[in-house]
């Protein structure tokens, strides 16, 4: 169905200027804000467990800082936006409204730089998050967020509050019911102690927003296997765990791109003894896909409760517009303006959504 394309790229358009704004939609401790009732999503793991490089094949496009260690120090908020076939891809960042950065290696040192001028060149974590938006013909619209890695003790240079601090952050982004977790777990580790499970199981008990991926198969020890956990037996999760294979570091030294970096993952799969007969659900284009149909009927699910809220949020602008004064062409003034007029294109899109659900437009 046309329409719900339409409307998953408004709500990344509702959220980005929700951002903008520093949220106007709340209304009052009970009631979930704008901003926390769209879905998004983020990765949880351990440190170097392989979350920037998931995310990474996950938009198709080599952009975010990768590496053994302590890289990502900051959440990132990405956006992802479909743009029709044939255009340049490009991105923007939130701090740097009028640039457009269409070399994503400038995008990746832009990544880097912020987060130093935040917490300087040291190993120190900052809770306050980068947005990035990201426009391509590549990719399906998505939130997307990648967090520093969960780690077990401080390291020189951190505060020994670190290793709380962390865990902290990222659960205050995946405890949100809105948020579907990608808990990413290296398959060169016993999956008993895997934080990403660890954590998400705390936040997410039933397992219904959590996605179980097992990254680096290609490094687990000759002669062994992670068919127990992809086949589910050693950690049955709701929904089938996907197993990916990302470049290595040494593959990242050589620039390995991202094509050849797809290729290479499926035919290790296809070329598994262990794998082969799993291969059409394993891999980083999979996840994609799988993701975005999830996210597709989340939304479908919260359309009437989100309406609502978004109904109210209307009321609530128009009146606080209404103080400001129509004619003041001030800053917040107009961007309350935007977000309104967001909110009643929302709306058409809804009406445009439920019309075609009626008259059998379901394809
Ligand atoms: P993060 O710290 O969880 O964000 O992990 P990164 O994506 O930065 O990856 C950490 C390191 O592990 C990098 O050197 C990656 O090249 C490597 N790595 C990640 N996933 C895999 C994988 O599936 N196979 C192999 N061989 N290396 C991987
Ligand atoms: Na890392
Ligand atoms: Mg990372």
């Amino acid at each position: 169905m046309a329409t719900m394309e339409g409307l998953i790229g408004l709500m990344n358009r509702i959220q980005r200027a929700c951002t903008t704004l520093g949220d106007h939609g709340g209304g009052g401790a009970d009631v979930p804000t704008l901003w926390e009732s769209l879905p998004t999503i983020a990765v949880v793991g351990g440190q170097s467990s392989g979350k920037s490089s998931v995310l990474e094949s996950i938009v198709g496009t080599d952009f975010l800082p990768r590496g053994s260690g302590i890289v990502t120090r900051r959440p990132l908020v990405l956006q992802l936006h479909q743009i029709d076939k044939g255009a340049q891809e490009y991105a923007e960042f939130l701090h740097l409204p009028k640039t457009r950065f269409s070399d994503f290696a400038l995008v990746r040192q832009e990544i880097a730089d912020e987060t130093d001028r935040m917490t300087g060149r040291t190993k120190q974590i900052s809770t306050v998050p980068i947005h990035l938006s990201i426009y391509s013909p590549k990719v399906v619209n998505l939130t997307l967020i990648d967090l520093p890695g969960l780690t077990k003790v401080a390291v020189e240079g951190q505060p020994e509050s670190v290793v709380h601090d962390i865990e902290n952050m990222v659960r205050s982004y995946v405890e949100k019911p809105n948020c579907i977790i990608l808990a990413i777990s290296p398959a060169n580790q016993d999956i008993a102690t895997s934080d990403a499970i660890k954590l998400s199981k705390e936040v997410d008990p039933t397992g219904e927003r959590t996605f179980g991926v097992l990254t680096k198969l290609d490094l687990m020890d000759k002669g062994t296997n992670a068919l127990d956990v992809l086949e589910g037996r050693a950690y049955r999760l709701q929904y089938p765990w996907v197993g990916i294979v990302n470049r290595s570091q040494a593959d990242i030294n050589r620039k390995v791109d991202m094509i050849a970096a797809r290729e290479k993952e499926m035919e290790y799969f296809e070329n598994s003894p262990d794998y082969a007969h799993l291969t059409s659900r394993m891999g980083s284009v999979y996840l994609a896909k799988l993701l975005s149909q999830h996210l597709e009927a989340v939304i479908k699910a919260r359309i009437p409760s989100i309406t609502s809220l978004i109904n109210k949020t209307v009321d609530e602008l128009e009146s606080e517009l209404d103080t400001i004064g129509r004619a003041v062409a001030a800053d917040p003034g107009a961007q309350l303006y935007t977000i309104l007029e967001l909110c009643r294109a929302f709306d058409r899109v809804f009406k445009e959504h439920l019309d075609g659900g009626r008259s059998g437009g379901d394809k």
